[in-house]
């Protein structure tokens, strides 16, 4: 599936911010925005959280800044991919993104939707792909996440999809199992698909650092249309949220 196979794709908004911080809270800002219209639209917000280290920053502003608002307990929480590690691992993306936020925020536990880490990496994609179609109208039309949050790998990946990995071109599980490269410790990982990524309604890709500038340029440029980060896309909006550094 190419972004132009989809009716309504949008062409990407590249948004440029001074640095890391102005993206972070940019990107609060478009969740809360989202969120609130979410809430208006379906009384709930379906966002899906991106792992890595860009989203830090992120996840601690909405905590610190955001964490009041009426939406978090209309919120349901899951995640575009995770290293098959516990939860406790210091790689572990649900981890990471309950220390800087769920821990912070009226998100009710049943609203989190962490992917099992800890389970055998085959099992865990199955079982979220169970979870992800009881979370959403198996109509192949109806959106999906409200937000779904990705950032992008100096190489191209997002999520855990990487270059020339089968799991890019699967069309109809929604979870898969996959192997990362080897330079890419943990290397078991379980990450959400190209379907159900591309049914949210608003793709946030967010990229900040000199070490993406490459890429970035590749993928904006239209030089990379294969790469699985420049396949992604919302079916309302596709925002890249880009700092200077990662500009070429
Ligand atoms: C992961 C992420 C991955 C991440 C990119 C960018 O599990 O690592 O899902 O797709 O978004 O690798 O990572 P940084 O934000 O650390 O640059």
């Amino acid at each position: 599936m190419t972004p132009a196979d989809r009716p309504g794709s949008g062409a990407r908004e590249v948004e440029v911010y001074d640095h890391a911080a102005a993206v972070s809270r940019a990107a609060a800002d478009g969740i809360d925005a989202a969120a609130v219209a979410a809430v208006g639209r379906s009384g709930r917000f379906a966002i899906a959280l991106a792992g890595g280290s860009t989203p830090r920053l992120l996840y601690a502003r909405l905590a610190a800044e955001y964490g009041a608002r009426a939406w978090w307990p209309l919120t349901e929480v899951f995640f575009g991919d995770e290293r098959c590690v516990p939860p406790a691992d210091p790689a572990s993306n649900y981890g990471m993104a309950h220390a800087a936020l769920l821990a912070h925020v009226p998100v009710p536990a049943p609203g989190v939707h962490r992917i099992a880490g800890e389970r055998e990496p085959r099992e865990a994609a199955a079982a979220y792909d169970g979870v992800l179609r009881a979370a959403f109208d198996a109509d192949a039309t109806a959106p999906t996440f409200d937000v779904a949050l990705l950032g992008v790998g100096p190489d191209g990946h997002t999520a855990s999809l990487f270059a020339g990995d089968p799991a890019v071109a699967e069309r109809a599980r929604w979870a898969l199992a996959v192997e990362a490269p080897a330079t890419m410790a943990p290397r078991q990982r379980v990450t959400l698909t190209l379907p159900v990524l591309n049914r949210a309604r608003e793709v946030m890709v967010l990229c900040a650092g000199a070490e993406k500038r490459d890429v970035v340029g590749r993928i904006l440029g239209g030089q990379a249309p294969a790469l699985p980060a420049a396949l992604v896309r919302g079916t309302a909006r596709t925002r890249w949220l880009v700092d200077r550094a990662a500009l070429p």
